[in-house]
């Protein structure tokens, strides 16, 4: 059976309906991941679990180890991945406590270790759709099955972090296009796919991108919204699984 893994981000550093059956702490040729790989049950089903910031949460965006996790994760062997990430909304439709199910992807971030084709052949992976449309189609159905209103597109944007953006950064990437925010969705889903990892991301929406409310972003505002958020998200995963 497909073996599956989720990532979770902010607000989503365990999954209450896991069962946890083992702990396992792997070493990879890049270092350590985040956190311990969590094996465990959902709805009967085998499932990896990680923190992407570490348990408790400690790791900074820039600071993971991006490749570190994607390494276990395969060493695993694992061939989904749903990754989990608070992100800021931009656009009309990502408003607070929205969840997304995004089908692009613009890179902003920089000096990321980023890939694993270091020494070998020069090799480009394809990029054309970064996340499995499949699993994408999944993820969208089952949140039609929980009664969860979703966006099943956007064009997620990844910054560097940890501090928020501009306004004027903000304004910028909705210019290019971008519907959410986020820190955390690249290098990640590249690296996924160059170990040809299925991968499709929810979006959770934790407040308005800088510049679009009033007044400043504060932590107080994005973990409120992020409660809610992620209550929906683990809605949608036990569907999902289920
Ligand atoms: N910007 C970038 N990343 C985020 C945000 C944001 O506004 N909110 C949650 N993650």
């Amino acid at each position: 059976m497909t073996q599956l893994a989720i990532i979770g981000g902010t607000g989503l550093t365990q999954l209450s309906a896991l069962t946890i059956l083992k702990h396992e702490k792997l070493d990879t040729p890049y270092g350590a991941p985040s956190a311990d790989f969590l094996i465990g049950r959902l709805n009967d089903t085998d499932i990896v679990f990680l923190a992407r910031h570490g348990n408790p949460h400690t790791i900074a965006p820039h600071k993971i180890n991006y490749r570190a996790n994607i390494w276990g994760l395969k060493q695993l062997g694992v061939e989904q991945v749903i990754a989990v990430a608070a992100v800021g909304g931009i656009t009309a439709e990502m408003a607070p406590a929205h969840i997304a199910i995004p089908d692009q992807i613009i890179d902003y971030s920089y000096g990321r270790l980023h890939t694993f084709y270091e020494d070998e052949a020069v090799t480009h992976i394809d990029f054309t759709n970064p996340y499995s449309q499949e699993l994408r189609a999944r993820l969208i159905s089952a949140a039609d099955k929980a009664g969860i209103s979703i966006t099943p597109t956007g064009t997620y944007g990844c910054t560097q972090g940890p501090r928020l953006e501009t306004s004027a950064e903000i304004l910028r990437m909705e210019r290019d296009g971008c519907d959410l925010v986020g820190m955390t969705g690249m290098p990640e889903a590249a690296l996924a796919k160059e170990l040809g990892i299925d991968y499709a991301a929810i979006s959770v929406v934790a407040n308005w991108a800088a510049g679009k409310s009033e007044g400043e972003i504060t932590m107080e505002e994005i973990e409120r919204h992020l409660h809610k958020g992620m209550a929906n998200t683990a809605a949608i995963l036990k569907t999902f699984i289920g």
